[in-house]
């Protein structure tokens, strides 16, 4: 892969990472790093042994400042329009992505890149980093998922509070609100931590657990119910779900071959 694509993917086999690659903007969402990220969910969703993906960013100052406020100001409305729209396609793919992703954020986290990030299964915060939604300060609202995201992460209060004010908030604030999963010195040592204790589970059972959880949280108790049955039920003839109760019986480690 070209070093210089303002998105990489760094290949690890069962866990992929992919890097915002435009820390001279501060990796902010343009059209190209858009079209990046499309471009990855695409060859992640391909991909039968890819298990966790971590979604960085490259740079010390940010994992993502959030739109390019730079290409922005060359966009007419309609363009600005159809960009949004790939925007929350490329972020929506990440979201339904049958793999397992762990964002890892550092520095700056902004506006769409704060959005980005709610937009994996788990986060992780480097000690240090900023993080916020300050989009009502700059003429505009979070429109990349974040008002309907963040509320249903760590509840309406605490997600208005977010929103309404702009304020930006410490990773250690982040922990507290439930924004993230972990803080750490070194945050992509601890995502592949995380990615670790990811990778040890079948990946078909990791692909049907995120969606009983993703599609069933917005059910009531009975439909969700049956609705993990129906994910349960594409796990029942899978060869890993007989090599994981043979693995227990040998009393060995499970190789799950994705099938
Ligand atoms: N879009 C486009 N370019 C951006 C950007 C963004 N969102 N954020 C930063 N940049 C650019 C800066 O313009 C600067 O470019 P220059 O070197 O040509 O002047 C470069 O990235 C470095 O930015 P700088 O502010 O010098 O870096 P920093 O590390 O001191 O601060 C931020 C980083 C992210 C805290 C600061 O740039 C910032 O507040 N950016 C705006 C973030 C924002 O409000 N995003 C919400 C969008 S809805």
């Amino acid at each position: 892969m070209d070093p210089s694509s303002p998105v990489t993917i760094e290949d690890h086999g069962e866990r992929w990472v992919v890097r915002l690659n435009r820390p001279e903007r501060r990796n902010a969402l343009g059209r190209a790093v858009v079209q990046g990220l499309l471009d990855a969910a695409d060859q992640a969703q391909r991909s039968r042994s890819l298990r966790a993906i971590i979604l960085s960013g490259a740079g010390e100052h940010a994992f993502c400042a959030g739109a390019d406020l730079k290409e922005r100001q060359t966009l007419s409305p309609d363009e600005v329009r159809v960009f949004v729209g790939q925007m929350n396609a490329a972020f929506r793919a990440i979201e339904t992505s049958p793999k397992v992703w762990i964002a890892a954020i550092h520095g700056a986290v902004l506006g769409g890149g704060l959005e980005l990030s709610l937009c994996a299964d788990l986060r992780v915060a480097q000690t240090n980093a900023i993080i916020g939604l300050p989009e009502v300060r700059l003429g505009i609202l979070p429109g990349a998922g974040g008002t309907q995201r963040l509320p249903r992460l760590i509840g309406i209060a605490r997600a208005k509070e977010l929103i309404l004010t702009g304020m930006r908030f410490s990773a250690a604030d982040a922990l507290r609100l439930g924004v993230v999963n972990r803080v750490a010195d070194d945050h992509e040592a601890a995502a592949h931590a995380l990615a670790d204790e990811v990778c040890r589970g079948a990946p078909i059972s990791l692909t049907q657990a995120k969606r009983a959880v993703d599609l069933g949280y917005d059910l009531d108790l009975e439909a969700g119910l049956a609705w993990e049955r129906a994910c349960y039920e594409m796990i029942i003839p899978t060869k890993d779900r007989l090599e994981g109760l043979a693995a227990f019986a040998e009393k060995r480690t499970p190789v799950y071959i994705g099938e």
